[in-house]
């Protein structure tokens, strides 16, 4: 077999297991696997002690968002190539449906701001906030339009984010026949904003007390909430960024009773604990839901390594130090969220395969398989088979190097993970064929990427 691209000799890591074997690309598509060295090609990449991977798929990340007064660092050039440093070739982001507006709106207004920039191929969640008859009219064109799952906050207000229960289960029913999902961004906001204004009112104003005030139980309240509402509307359910181990334990059980029920975690939840917020800097650690214990954390892997959690996201909101510091005097008043778009492969690599909490295999699972199959993504994206998009990270594992603030693409002038010994990083990734970023270089140009247009998920 004659290819464009030959990807020869590598341990090509599978959801089901690893093989040795030479990887041959044509068109920007796998042909198909062959025997180690034996395969022909234009071009020959030696892959002899490295691991081969699909390309990442990061379905929760923030580009170019402004929240709680401050701005990301990344945009949708600079945020996608630092995804594809960070071995990603497709990200998800957000279109935000702003109150008073339209969905298509919203989803129009994200494309004209990421089509022309990004390096990565992409997807959009729509972010419903105003959900009324017209609105929900809107569904079927916005699914067949490719954002096939929506994220509701049910917290928020002051963002002008937060939707009630009733709109949010008018909206699963909505979505049920047409294929679409619904995201959760669920903790309850009762329970928190009572306790944050306790907090305040005490003078507790650090940022310890921002974990505090969001405690598992808001959380586990939250899921179970959804899962109830999702089930009487025949809607599958996606929970970003789970952290609860009662959350998790709804969510297995949902599961078990054939519902559509997923749930990702993040790789802060899975790298870092609460212990964090006690230090000076603890608030460049503030996001939603919190960091938790270490009891949490291991039920974290736990999910991970069964399956039950579907997707290990980054969540990358990537404000500078600067611009988390400005709320550190008082800790509502911090933006939440952490960058990390290229720190998940090492951090899953070596926190997880290393440590031995999770399996190669897993690891794949979690990085790319299991978010393709989930947001509607596969069989194009997520696995090395013959037929799909030659999407490929090639990763070291016997090269160590130490995570810092210079590991990132952008100005963020911090890292959650600075410090930290780490492995598995990314030698080469490969989208659709092409060198996209070789040893930390961007080889490619703003506007590669393409949009994608996932398809539903059945109820
Ligand atoms: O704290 C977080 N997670 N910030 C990003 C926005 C979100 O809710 O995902
Ligand atoms: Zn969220
Ligand atoms: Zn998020």
């Amino acid at each position: 077999m004659t290819a464009d691209l030959v990807i020869a000799n590598g341990t090509v890591a599978h959801p089901a297991g690893v093989e040795k074997a030479d990887i041959l690309v044509g068109d920007g598509r796998i042909l198909g696997l062959a025997d180690p060295g034996s395969g022909r090609g234009a071009r020959m990449v030696d892959a002899t002690d490295h691991i081969v991977l699909p390309g990442g798929i990061d379905p929760h990340v923030h580009f170019l968002i402004g929240f709680m007064g401050q701005r990301s660092v990344y945009d949708f050039y600079s945020g996608t190539v630092a995804a594809l440093r960070g071995g990603n070739t497709t990200v998800i982001d957000f279109a935000l449906q702003r109150r008073g507006r339209t969905m298509i709106d919203g989803l129009k207004h994200r494309r004209v701001q990421a089509d022309r920039h990004v390096a990565t191929d992409y997807g959009l969640h729509l972010i419903a906030t105003d959900i009324n008859p017209a609105t929900l009219a809107e569904i079927p064109a916005i699914v067949a339009a490719g954002a096939s799952s929506m994220k509701v906050y049910t917290v928020y207000e002051k963002e002008q984010l937060k939707v009630e229960d009733g709109p949010l289960h008018d909206l699963m029913r909505a979505l049920a026949p047409v294929g679409g999902m619904l995201g959760l961004h669920a903790e309850n906001a009762s329970l928190i904003d009572h306790a944050i204004a306790r907090h305040l009112a005490a003078g507790e104003v650090a940022p310890r007390f921002h974990a505090l005030s969001r405690p598992g139980l808001a959380e586990t309240e939250a899921v179970q909430r959804g899962l109830l509402l999702a089930q009487d509307a025949g809607c599958p359910l996606h929970i970003f960024h789970l952290n609860s181990g009662p959350a998790l334990d709804a969510i297995e059980a949902a599961q078990a009773c054939g519902h559509a029920a997923s749930a990702e975690t993040c790789t802060h939840y899975l790298a870092l604990t609460a212990e964090q917020y006690d230090r000076p800097d603890g608030h460049l650690f503030v996001m939603s839901p919190p960091l938790r214990d270490a009891a949490t954390q291991d039920r974290m892997w736990e999910g991970v390594a069964s399956g039950a959690l579907g997707a290990v996201t980054s969540d990358d909101a990537s404000y500078s130090a600067e611009a988390k510091a400005l709320g550190a005097e008082s800790f509502d008043r911090i933006a939440n969220g952490v960058p990390g778009v290229e720190a998940r492969l090492p951090l899953l690599y070596t926190l997880g395969v290393e440590c031995g909490r999770i399996t190669l295999p897993q690891l794949v699972e979690a990085w790319s398989t299991g978010p393709a199959r989930l947001f509607g993504l596969a069989p194009e994206k997520g696995s090395i088979t013959p037929g799909a998009d030659a999407d490929l990270v090639l990763i070291d594992p016997h090269t160590r190097r130490r995570m810092g603030v210079d590991s990132h693409y952008g100005p963020i002038g911090y890292n959650p993970y600075d410090g930290m010994d780490l492995t598995g990083w990314p030698s080469m990734t490969i989208r659709r064929g092409e060198i996209a970023v070789q040893d930390g270089a961007f080889l490619g140009k703003p506007g590669q990427g393409r949009f994608l247009v996932r398809r539903g998920r059945d109820a």
